[in-house]
Parts: C-alpha cells; structure tokens; sequence
C-alpha cells in the first residue's frame, strides 16, 4: 500500500514488528466498535515483507513466551488474531493441543506472526525506512499545524517523501551490539544476521568456527553451527564459568505480568532497582533450560567418543578481530591474550534497547529528559514534550528504564498496543471537545 502524503493520519507506526502488529489489531478491533469515527492508521516498515528476526529463525528453536501471551489475547481474549484462531484457521488446533506444550517453535510463531499481517496489507508500506521526523512550521500554537512530518526513503527508488501523523508510535525494535572496534563483514557477523549469512557462505570450508556470547542466541547458534557443519571444530567463546540459566519459574515470572508495568512505573527508584538486580537473569546473558542440557550431552558424548570438535572457551571475552583476505584471528583475553584463527566468527553480543533520539532529529529538543538524561516517558508509553512538539510520540521499546523488563519483549504487547490504541482514541475525543465552536445559544432552547 502506498501512505498518502496529503492525508494527516491519526496514527503512523514506525516499524512493523509483532508491537506495531499488535497496535494494527488494536486500533482495527477499536474501529469495529466505533465505525462513526475511525482512527485512521498507516505503518510504515523498511523490510520488503514481514519478517520477525528471520536470521534467527533456526529449526527447533522454541518461543520464550507461552502462546497466550500472543500480540492480542491479554487485551482481548475473544480477538479474531490470536494464536488460537490462527491455529483453528490453519486446521492444526486439535495436534497442537495433543503436544501439550505452552511454547511453540519459532518458525510456527513466525507463520503465525505473517497470518495475521496478511490481514493489514491495506494499511502498511513495505520497504519504507523512516528517516527522521520534523515539524511542519516554526513556533508554538495555533498557528502550527498539529501534526509531525515522517520522512520515509523508499528502498527501491531511494527517493523521499513523507506522510503527516497526529500521533507517532515508534516501534523499530532492538540494536545489534558489536564489541567496540569489531566491525561485521563476510567472515565476522552478529547474530541478527546469521541464517543469510550461512546460507551465502555455504558449509563448504568451513573447518573453524567460533561463537561469541553466553545468551540464548549464542548457544542456539553454537548448536546450530554443531549441527550443520558436521566437519567443523566449533568454539563456544563464553565469558562466564558456564552458560547460566534463564529463570522462568512462576514467582520470577511475574515481573512480565501487565501489573508489574504499574508496580515499576509508580515504584521508587529503590523498588526499580530491586527489579533489575533480581531478575535480570530472566533474560540477559541467560538460556533455556533444554538448550544448555543439550549441549553439555552433546559435549558429554564427545568425551566418550574421544573425538572433540565442540569447545568451551570460558571465562573469555573477545576484544579484537583481525582480518586479512579469509583469515580471521579471534583475539581472546582471558587473564592472557592469544589468538583463535577461524573461518567465521558469529557475535552473539547482544543488542542495545531501542533509541528514538536518531528519528527525533532537531525535534529532540523538545523532548523532555531525567537527571540521568533519559527521556522522560508517560504512563501511556508517550513522550514527554513541551508544547513546540506538534503532535505526540509514543514509545513501543526503548523504555527500560520507566516502564521496566518487558519494554523489549513479547510479553506485554497486547495489554500495552491496548494502553496506546487508548490513549490515543481518549486524546483525540478531549482535542475535538476543546476545538468545538461553543455555541451562543444552549441547544435545545431554541425560540
Ligand atoms: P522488532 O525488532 O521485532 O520489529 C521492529 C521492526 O521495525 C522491524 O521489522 C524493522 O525492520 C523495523 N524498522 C526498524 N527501523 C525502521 C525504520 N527506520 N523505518 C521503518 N522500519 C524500521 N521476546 C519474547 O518476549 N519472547 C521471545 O520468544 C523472543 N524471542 C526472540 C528471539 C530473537 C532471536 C530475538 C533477537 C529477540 C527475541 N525476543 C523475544 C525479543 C524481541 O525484542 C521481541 O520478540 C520482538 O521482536 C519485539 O517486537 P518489536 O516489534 O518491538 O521489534
Ligand atoms: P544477550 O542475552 O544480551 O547475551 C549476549 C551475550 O554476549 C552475553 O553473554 C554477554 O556477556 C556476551 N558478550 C558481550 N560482549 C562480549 C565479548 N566481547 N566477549 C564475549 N562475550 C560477550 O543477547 P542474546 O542472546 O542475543 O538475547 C537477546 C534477546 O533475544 C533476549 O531477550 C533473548 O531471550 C532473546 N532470544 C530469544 C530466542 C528464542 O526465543 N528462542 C533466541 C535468541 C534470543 P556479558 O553479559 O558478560 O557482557
């Protein structure tokens, strides 16, 4: 679909991710009810299609959520997109009940995910990079016209141009982080971008491989590479003694519930702490449980066998690459430093949360920030701006630190697209009673 560049739109969404998606169906499920007064909205996605992390798309890898908490039950369990009605469409309701299991694999989420974006084609632009946003006069006021321009280069042509919005919800997701100084070419990836690397390189050469990371995707990857090139020696280069455990057990689980949103915003600083220094291991630099036992037997039997191709390197970090032709040198420290030569080196290090400043551009000066220079951010995911910022930006990522440890997941999307897709419809009702003409004479006292 192509955005109309004359039309102001209630919503533009940046990035079509599951938060965007779940947003989408929100504000559709919204228009059902309300069909007199529809909340127009255009999503905007730099993919030719949509995809949710295809690079990590490897076989058996399982979701970290349970089904329910897909992009729609938790708001509204009777929703026509929820996981349950994908599965009744898709005539596998009846198996998918005999696995007995809460957690599907990534590839059926996936399917999932593109079933219910096929339904809002009409209301997305594919291959569509939001560049920046601005507005579109000087000053505050009425003489302003109250919307933001969203600049947008196309992927194919590279030409700009750009749609109006009231509101801005800006869902581009979570950064690759690198080590500093390493840069990513042909042998040395991060893992967002593996599966297309792997495919482009081929197994064929491949004698020496290394993985870097002690998260989730590192020993999906480790895994994977142990798998799929049966005649590589593959280094797991892990800085900690062993992977450590991703703790999903009920209590620790709780700080992914829609309460626990309210519990850390309305919390002290003293709580917010508490929150990280607890259960930060339900998430960062930590692995499921069946993945960790799978690669200690796989290690176990490697020592029964006498041939040892899978190697843990702990208590290691890596601080340099070096790259000459296809030669690569892993540089490892570890008290001392040696060299790890490899023909490929994955870097799964992780990524940074997501940060609106870059698309703000010149608008940032607006936007209102903590003592810790953090953008301040309201109950309702929207950005604290002072009055020269013609139209509101709400945030779906990127908010850690007000509305804590779901900012970045899958968790809370349905319950938090609600809160916006709310925010949103209460705030336009409040601008039309102000902007309505009153009238001399009460209606209903007519002579
Ligand atoms: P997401 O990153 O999915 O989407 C952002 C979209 O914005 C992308 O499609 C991108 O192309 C687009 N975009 C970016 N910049 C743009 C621009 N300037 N203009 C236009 N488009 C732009 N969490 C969880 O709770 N359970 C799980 O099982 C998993 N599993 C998982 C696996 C892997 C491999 C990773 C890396 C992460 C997870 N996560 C997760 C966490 C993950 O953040 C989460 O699953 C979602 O991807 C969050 O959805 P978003 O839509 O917010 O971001
Ligand atoms: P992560 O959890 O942040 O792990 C990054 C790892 O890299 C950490 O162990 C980190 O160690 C290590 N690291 C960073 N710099 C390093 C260096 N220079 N040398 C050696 N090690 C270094 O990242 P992730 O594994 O990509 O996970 C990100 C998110 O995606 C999580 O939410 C995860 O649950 C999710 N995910 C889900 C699935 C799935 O659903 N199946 C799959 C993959 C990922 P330090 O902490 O010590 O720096």
């Amino acid at each position: 679909m192509g955005a109309r560049a004359a039309e102001v739109y209630d919503v533009v969404g940046i990035g079509f991710g599951p938060s965007n998606l779940s947003l989408a169906v929100a504000l559709e499920e919204h228009n059902v009810h309300t069909p007199d007064e529809p909340v127009t909205a255009v999503f905007l996605e730099r993919q030719e299609k949509f995809g949710w992390h295809r690079n990590m798309l490897l076989p058996a890898t399982t979701m970290q959520i349970p089904f329910l908490k897909d992009i729609a039950t938790f708001r509204n369990p009777a929703s026509r997109y929820s996981f349950v009605s994908y599965l009744h469409a898709s005539g596998r309701l009846a198996s998918f009940v005999n696995n007995q299991t809460f957690f599907p694999t990534r590839q059926e989420f996936h399917q999932y995910l593109e079933w219910v974006a096929s339904n809002f084609g009409d209301r997305v632009s594919y291959g569509a990079q939001v560049v920046g946003l601005s507005r579109p006069g000087e000053g505050s006021g009425p003489g302003v016209p109250p919307y933001l321009e969203v600049e947008i280069r196309g992927e194919a042509d590279r030409a700009r141009r750009s749609v109006r919005a009231r509101n801005v919800v800006v869902s581009t997701g979570l950064v690759p982080r690198m080590p500093e100084g390493v840069p990513c070419d042909d042998r040395v990836w991060h893992s967002s971008q593996f599966l297309t690397g792997f495919r482009r390189l081929g197994r064929a050469g491949l004698r020496s491989v290394a993985v870097v990371g002690a998260g989730q995707s590192a020993a999906e990857i480790t895994r994977f590479l142990h798998d799929s090139v049966p005649e590589a020696q593959v280094h797991s280069i892990i800085p900690s003694y062993g992977y450590s455990l991703a703790d999903d057990t009920p209590f620790a689980n709780q700080v992914f519930d829609p309460n626990a949103v309210d519990d850390y915003y309305f919390g002290t600083d003293r709580t917010r702490q508490a929150f990280w220094d607890y259960h930060k291991n339900t998430n960062y630099s930590v692995v499921d449980d069946d993945v960790i036992r799978d690669l200690y037997r796989r290690s176990y039997e490697e020592d029964v066998r006498g041939t040892r191709r899978l190697h843990f390197l702990n208590l290691t970090r890596v601080s340099e690459v070096k790259r000459s032709g296809d030669d690569t040198r892993v540089l490892l420290m570890n008290g001392e430093t040696r060299e790890l030569e490899v023909d490929l080196c994955v870097f799964a290090t992780g990524y940074h949360a997501m940060e609106p400043t870059g698309l703000l551009g010149e608008l940032d000066q607006y936007c209102l920030r903590d003592e810790a220079g953090r953008h301040r951010v309201d109950r309702d995911y929207r950005l604290m701006a002072g009055p020269e910022l013609p139209g509101a930006v709400y945030l779906q990522g990127g908010t850690e630190h007000t509305h804590g440890l779901s900012s970045s997941l899958l968790s809370n999307i349905a319950v938090r697209s609600g809160e916006i897709a709310e925010s949103i419809v209460s705030r336009r009702r409040i601008q039309r009673e102000l902007d309505e003409p009153i009238s001399a004479e009460p209606a209903g006292k007519s002579r």
